[in-house]
């Protein structure tokens, strides 16, 4: 018989606003990052040796210097590398080393790693270095990419829609630019680090910070040569990855290994910043060169571009990254005719890799500057140009609704979420408002934008778009969830353990939130593209519907009901017409022999996608959202303030408001970020000299909107979505772009509006202060 204890209704876990599960371990310094793990027993330190030069052969690497240093154990090179000399995560290259060999091809670069008692004696130690180089002309830009003829790091990409050189030829009016667009260094709080402890039989157990522990798995098991199985990768955590833990980690985590396993102590490596800065990729940089055609009213009617991006040494993410530049290049706007490529060149710079939006940032940058030049050769507001070119609703027969990529827009609420945002703010009395004030005061300018975002959401390689996860319910009804995501600060564990205990109606108390671990749940996709909600909630659920499927089945066999009359409440289970408690059944359950624990598995319906023909359906969905911004811009020195800023976001039907609300707000302002102070500064051989706080700015909290306004768009996503809801990690950030044209309005006012300022990012005050120098030369006295 069954032992009864009280049912308690538990309120609805799915779309309740919970703070972030850690939250309160965040602030008080309690939550466990791979730094706090309590050092094992004879832990040692791992450093790596980086290259002092951007291209160059290496004729001697003299290391015994190092190896004499006060408590160093071992040093490692290419030599020491039992399998592959190679952590290159994509496939057909084969071009980033663990340590270079012979060649040298960013300045940077891993040559060796040295291995201490201490991460002092290590980092000391490895200075003592001497290599003799022969230089060769390092390559560090596009345009020394393309005067030299340096090449591709993989192959680019071309999307074609119509006929553009025709259609360009036929406008009644055109306009050629070039926008140039800054990178961004990722500036996780926690820096890259990895803890190897080495097991039985070659095995290792490496804790990696890393959005993608099943790529950390290869990659170390191909440098010691064993099999996948051998090696094992967990992650509880990370302090910010932002996309720069999607494979820079990688090496870290290899070399720990490699270390690990040949001494059979544990090692653990963690860089310090400026190594970090100096030695992980960042956000590409890009040159982009346009030509729209368009008529008196404003309407595009083809454009012509291409998208030069600065890939640094090896393809990395290149490829995806340059294609996903392309695939946003339309922004929310139609483009008739149109011919879009991308060339990823490469460089002797650190290899460049993901960032939040993947290079979706970039291209719309791109089509917000068409936007401008439009504008500003018609003479009118932005925003009505931006409304005029809007793609349409996707009906039977719309051709404006056809992206470049011919997959048609269904979902399109832009239409609708700018209208509400341009109410909400009260752009048009604002800009009037502006004008007006810009009139009366001679130093201080006044600037105002609204613009929109669409994003497109799925791992554009359809073979990512897959999840599974693992859960286990004990026999106290308590339950341990796992799933293929990792947790980067951006609220994933808490809205997949909401899902759980909405299907099992059961607290979110009850639900533990576990490491992410290859040996639970294997062959995972990187937790990006933003799809970590939407594919692991799913597969959480999808082991949920299992064992409820089960329980069911258990629970009409024992009180002689339909397995229809079973139902999972908040809090408890009616079982025909008797509740009992969740924790009873499962009790039962398990007393009959019911097994308790299930996988679940997910993969993304709908998508598809073929590279060479530019054709296919490769998003599940969109995600939309708008800000408007007002800055205050001081033309004298260009030093300039964010004054107000107002966001809609769409996310569907959130799964957790509180979450999607920290996603959206840290998002505008990490793309506030990149596009006014944060400047990636190299120097001619090749240098990175801004890899410091000290030279590499930020936001802080005085630099945020001084109102700041953020809402949620209501609505559902029209796809089966998990809860309805849509991701939400990356779109915000495009939010940001607002603000670079909010200071392009301002910049515009001394020359009333005129010509179009052309600002290119990042638009610090330095290029603020250019700019309207500039714009005050082309439009006279
Ligand atoms: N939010 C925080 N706090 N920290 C991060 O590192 N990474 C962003 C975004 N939001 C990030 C973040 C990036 S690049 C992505 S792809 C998504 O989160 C990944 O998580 P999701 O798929 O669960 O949204
Ligand atoms: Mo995010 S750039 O897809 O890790």
């Amino acid at each position: 018989m069954l032992e009864r204890s009280p049912v308690l209704a538990v309120p609805g876990e799915v779309g309740t606003a919970r703070r972030h599960d850690s939250a309160p371990k965040h602030v008080s310094g309690e939550a466990t990052y791979i730094d706090d793990i309590v050092a094992p027993a004879g832990l040692l330190h791992a450093c790596l040796g980086l290259a002092d030069r951007a291209h160059a052969n290496i004729v001697a690497l003299d290391l015994d210097r190092v190896r004499a240093a006060p408590g160093v154990v071992l040093v490692l090179t290419a030599d020491d590398i039992p399998g592959a000399n190679d952590v290159t995560p994509v496939t057909g290259h084969h071009d980033e080393p663990v340590f270079a060999t012979d060649k040298v091809t960013f300045h940077g670069q891993p040559l060796f790693a040295v291995v201490a008692r201490t991460r002092d004696a290590a980092r000391r130690a490895a200075r003592l270095a001497e290599a003799i180089y022969v230089d060769l002309p390092p390559v560090l830009d596009v345009a020394a990419a393309r005067t030299a003829g340096a090449g591709y790091v993989t192959a680019g990409m071309t999307l074609t829609r119509g006929d553009a050189p025709a259609a360009l030829a036929a406008a009644p009016r055109r306009i050629k630019g070039r926008v140039t667009i800054g990178g961004q260094d990722h500036f996780y709080l926690e820096g890259q680090v990895a803890l190897a402890i080495p097991g039985e039989d070659g095995d290792v157990l490496v804790h990696a910070s890393t959005q993608h522990p099943t790529e950390v798995q290869h990659m170390v098991a191909r440098v010691l040569g064993v099999p996948f199985g051998a090696v094992t990768v967990e992650v509880r955590r990370m302090g910010g990855g932002f996309g720069g833990k999607e494979t820079q980690g990688n090496l870290f985590a290899a070399v720990a290994a490699l270390a690990a396993t040949k001494l059979c102590r544990p090692v653990k490596i963690r860089p310090d910043r400026d190594d970090d800065m100096i030695a992980t990729g960042k956000r590409h940089d890009f040159v982009i060169d346009y030509e729209i055609g368009h008529d008196d009213e404003g309407r595009i009617l083809a454009v012509e571009a291409t998208y030069a991006a600065r890939c640094g040494h090896s393809a990395d993410l290149s490829g995806p990254v340059t294609d996903r530049a392309l695939f946003h290049a339309d922004n929310c706007y139609f483009i008739p005719d149109v011919h879009l490529s991308s060339e990823p060149w490469r460089t002797n710079t650190v290899s460049n890799t993901a960032f939040r939006g993947f290079g979706a940032p970039q291209g719309m940058v791109g089509a917000e500057r068409f936007i401008d030049e439009i504008a500003y050769a018609t003479g009118r507001d932005p925003l009505d140009i931006r409304l005029l070119n809007l793609y349409g609703q996707g009906g039977a027969g719309d051709v404006r609704s056809i992206t470049p990529y011919h997959q048609t827009v269904e979902d399109n609420i832009a239409p609708e979420l700018i209208a509400e945002l341009e109410r909400r703010s009260q752009y048009r009395a604002r800009r009037a408002a502006i004008r007006a004030w810009n009139a009366q005061s001679r130093v201080l300018k006044r600037g105002i934008a609204l613009t929109p975002v669409k994003f497109g959401m799925s791992f554009t390689a359809t073979q990512y778009n897959q999840a599974g996860a693992l859960v286990h319910v004990y026999t106290d009804g308590s339950v341990q969830l796992n799933h293929a995501g990792t947790e980067m600060g951006q609220g994933l564990h808490v809205k997949v353990a909401q899902v759980v205990a909405g299907a099992l109606g059961i607290g979110i108390d009850a639900v533990a939130i576990t490491a992410t671990s290859t040996g639970k749940v294997p062959n995972t996709s990187a937790t990006a593209a933003s799809s970590g909600s939407d594919l692991n909630g799913m597969a959480a659920l999808d082991a949920c519907e299992t064992i409820k499927a089960r329980l069911a089945a258990f629970a009409a066999g024992h009180w002689g009901v339909d397995p229809a009359a079973v139902a999972f409440l908040p809090g408890r289970v009616r079982v025909g017409t008797e509740e009992v408690a969740f924790a009873d059944l499962v009790c039962a359950a398990y007393g009959a022999r019911v097994q308790l624990s299930a996988t679940g598995f997910y993969r993304t319906p709908k998508i598809h996608w073929d590279r060479t023909s530019g054709r296919g359906h490769p998003f599940y969905y969109f995600a939309y959202g708008a800000a408007c911004a007002e800055v205050v811009v001081d033309t004298l020195t260009g030093e300039y303030r964010v004054e107000r800023a107002d966001i809609l976001h769409d996310v569907g039907r959130s799964l957790n408001p509180a979450v999607d609300r920290g996603q959206i707000e840290g998002g505008f302002i990490q793309g506030m970020g990149w596009l006014t102070t944060e400047e990636l500064w190299w120097d001619g051989q090749g240098r990175l000299r801004t890899h410091a706080p000290a030279t590499y700015k930020i936001p802080v909290a005085s630099d945020r909107p001084r109102v700041f306004n953020v809402d949620l768009f209501e609505g559902e996503n029209r796809e089966n979505t998990i809860g309805r809801s849509k991701g939400v990690g990356e779109p915000p950030l495009m939010l940001g772009i607002s603000v670079l044209h909010a200071l392009s309005d301002a910049v515009a006012s001394v020359a009333d509006h005129s010509l179009c300022p052309r600002l290119d990012t990042p638009a610090t005050p330095e290029r603020v202060l250019f700019a309207v120098q500039a714009l005050r030369e082309r439009a006279g006295p």
